[in-house]
């Protein structure tokens, strides 16, 4: 099959071409209306299909004599565990889990918050809410218990699927105190908090309101799936935005469905069966739709691996899990392989190891810089591919998709656009660039299935984020170009959103965070490169006027605030203070100019800034504290 026929078919007729891709999967009513409008006069897939993803990811398989096929593949270094868990296996846990859940009061159009670790726990809760019709939203296990609060108070769960801890390398890290912080904090309350015990012996909190898991399901009846609308949410996903309030993205079920299964053969090229493996977590969007719902979608067995690139225990543990279990295409973050570069440079782990099962090694979550792809490919001798999308795209957009058959890989580009993605750079009035013109990346509507249909509760900040900038567009956020065969560079983000070690925070927020210290008069919270992370926070302070603070006092202060309000994921560990910030004679603070003086970037000082002699002074700041001094 030609990639640019089937493109091309996919933005011509639509509707033709995503009917055909929704017949794979076994609906219990197949759509007749494919695309429709919504109450927010915006698209919709397949509206009168009805269907569960429960029953797609696990009873169909099991329906067609493929129960004692292993669905999961537990492979935790940080615990010793391989845990391996059949189709047949994952259906009772999951059929039983959602049966308790029905007990507590749970059904359809209700929303769960799970915030657990990368245990086989987590996919069961996920399934089980889908099973019964309700609508998770899975918080990542590195965010502060504030984080979690707003979540609570956004999505309103009437309960939280929870662990009694995570483990970070070898550090335990207790969830239960974290949960009911939470809970404490927010102004909804769930009824109940479901723990799952790890049998590890932490600080677990009792509670009213506490349900134990193991107890839940042992005492729970296996329940059918319960038949949703194509467009009923599945899941709502928060993200950060460029204020401090995060957005919760909602999915749809038949689209997603349709999306991602489509996306397991076309995009990456694997078989029902096959063993895939997104080393990512399901609190992220490639832990939702790679770890979750696209592989199990697919029949194939996913990998769910607790641990890191490095530390667990060693640089080899990636190829130790490739070739033990025979993994066939694997995805993972350009600031994974960086992280393994740096401990092993020059692959001597890589050699130790049979490979010879993968065929394809995917990269996303940020932008992949020559090096790390050259170093991927010159090692594992396989294609190496750098595809892009986000949490609200739920599934690439751009890629390579070796499915239809392998396209030239360019170092630097993330590919050519998927099937159903009709991209087009604009400039700032909305009109499209040459080839090789930086503009904004967008997607001329409407969007294929699987994308986001509206942000939780918040349909207003749907449309004044995502459709009002460009009429007629989705606009992603990226800037980019393309070049004269259609490839697409991403050159990073055109907002306050940064991306560290592969995760999206806000700096926004963590503007508000230091603003609000006693001491400081203003702050400016920018991402500077970073050799591993790709990025990372750096926060520039301007004392309250005759503040005379201890300056490493005033530094490890809004340092611990960070944490303690966002979450160790933030990073945020580098603070300076300055004198005054560079800022427009409007009064806007000059971030990027501040951002390319810390990256050792060429930089023009715009004739609008309001003082000329900040430059030098902010110049020597950097230089006491090495930074923008080391050229990359
Ligand atoms: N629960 C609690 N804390 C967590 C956490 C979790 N689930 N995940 C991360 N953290 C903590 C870490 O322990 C660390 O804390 P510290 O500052 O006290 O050391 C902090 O958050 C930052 O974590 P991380 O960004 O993961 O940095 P790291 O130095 O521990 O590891 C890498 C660096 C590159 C190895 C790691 O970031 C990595 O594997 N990145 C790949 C990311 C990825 O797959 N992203 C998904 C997108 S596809
Ligand atoms: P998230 O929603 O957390 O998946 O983050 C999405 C953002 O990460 C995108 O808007 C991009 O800024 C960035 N991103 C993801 N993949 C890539 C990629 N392959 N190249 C460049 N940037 C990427």
């Amino acid at each position: 099959m030609d990639y640019m026929d089937f493109y091309n078919q996919s933005i011509a007729e639509p509707e033709v071409f995503w009917l055909k891709q929704a017949k794979q999967l076994d609906w219990s009513q197949l759509p007749k209306t494919i695309t429709s409008k919504n109450d927010e006069d915006y698209n919709q897939w397949f509206a009168d299909g009805t269907l569960n993803l429960s029953y797609l990811c696990i009873d169909k398989h099991i329906a067609d004599g493929y129960g004692e096929q292993n669905a999961i593949i537990y492979d935790s270094p940080v615990t010793n565990t391989i845990q391996k868990i059949t189709y047949n296996e994952l259906h009772s846990e999951v059929s039983k889990l959602a049966g308790g859940l029905q007990k507590l009061g749970i059904g359809k159009g209700d929303t769960v918050v799970i915030y657990m670790p990368m245990i086989p726990q987590a996919v069961y809760a996920m399934l089980a809410c889908v099973r019964i019709g309700a609508i998770h939203s899975v918080v990542f296990g590195g965010f502060a218990p504030h984080e979690l609060a707003i979540r609570i108070d956004d999505c309103k769960p009437k309960a939280i699927i929870t662990a009694t801890c995570g483990i970070e390398i070898k550090r335990i890290i207790p969830y239960k105190p974290f949960v009911d912080e939470a809970i404490n904090q927010a102004e909804h309350k769930p009824n109940h908090v479901v723990i799952f015990d790890r049998g590890i012996d932490v600080e677990r909190p009792q509670k009213t309101y506490d349900v134990d898991y193991s107890e839940l399901v042992a005492e729970s009846d296996s329940v059918n799936p319960v038949d949703v609308n194509s467009n009923h949410p599945s899941y709502i996903l928060y993200t950060s935005g460029t204020t401090g309030k995060p957005k919760g993205i909602i999915r749809d079920t038949g689209g997603y469905a349709t999306a991602l299964k489509f996306s397991m053969k076309y995009i990456y090229g694997v078989d029902e069966g096959d063993v895939f493996w997104a080393a990512s977590d399901v609190g992220w969007v490639v832990g939702h739709s790679y770890i979750v719902y696209g592989p199990l979608l697919n029949r194939n067995t996913t990998i769910l691996f607790e641990g890191k690139p490095i530390k667990t225990p060693d640089a080899s543990t990636f190829w130790r899990v490739i070739s033990e279990h025979r993994v066939k295409v694997m995805f993972t973050a350009p600031t994974a392989i960086r992280a393994i570069k740096k401990e092993d440079h020059d692959g001597e782990f890589i050699e130790k190891y049979d490979l010879s099962s993968l065929k394809y090694q995917f990269l996303a979550g940020e932008r992949c810089d020559v090096a790390t792809l050259s170093w991927t490919q010159q090692h594992l001798h396989i294609p190496v591919i750098d595809h892009w999308w986000q949490t609200e795209s739920g599934w690439p957009m751009l890629a390579n998709m070796v499915g239809v058959g392998l396209q030239e890989i360019k170092p630097g580009s993330a590919g050519l656009p998927v099937c159903g993605y009709d991209i087009r750079i604009l400039d700032e009035h909305g009109e499209e660039v040459s080839d090789g013109v930086e503009g904004y990346v967008t997607v001329k509507l409407p969007l294929p299935p699987g994308t986001l249909s509206s942000l939780w509760g918040n349909p207003e900040r749907f449309k004044a984020g995502y459709l009002k900038r460009f009429p007629g567009y989705y606009f992603s956020g990226d800037g980019g170009y393309k070049d004269e065969d259609g490839y697409v560079f991403i050159t990073g983000r055109v907002d306050d959103i940064i991306n560290v070690a592969g995760h999206r925070l806000s700096t926004a927020e963590m503007e508000e965070i230091v603003a609000s210290h006693k001491d400081v008069a203003e702050c400016a919270v920018f991402g500077i490169h970073c050799e591993i992370k790709g990025q990372k926070p750096l926060g520039l302070v301007v004392l309250k006027s005759g503040q005379t603070s201890d300056e490493e006092v005033l530094k490890s202060e809004v340092i611990h605030d960070v944490r303690k309000e966002i979450g160790a994921v933030a990073s945020f560990k580098d603070v300076l203070v300055v004198k005054r910030l560079p800022k427009t004679r409007s009064g806007k603070i000059l971030r990027k100019l501040l951002r390319q003086m810390a990256d050792d970037l060429s930089f023009n000082i715009p004739s609008t800034i309001d003082d000329m002699d900040i430059i030098p002074e902010i110049q020597s700041v950097y230089k006491e504290n090495e930074i923008g001094i080391h050229k990359h």
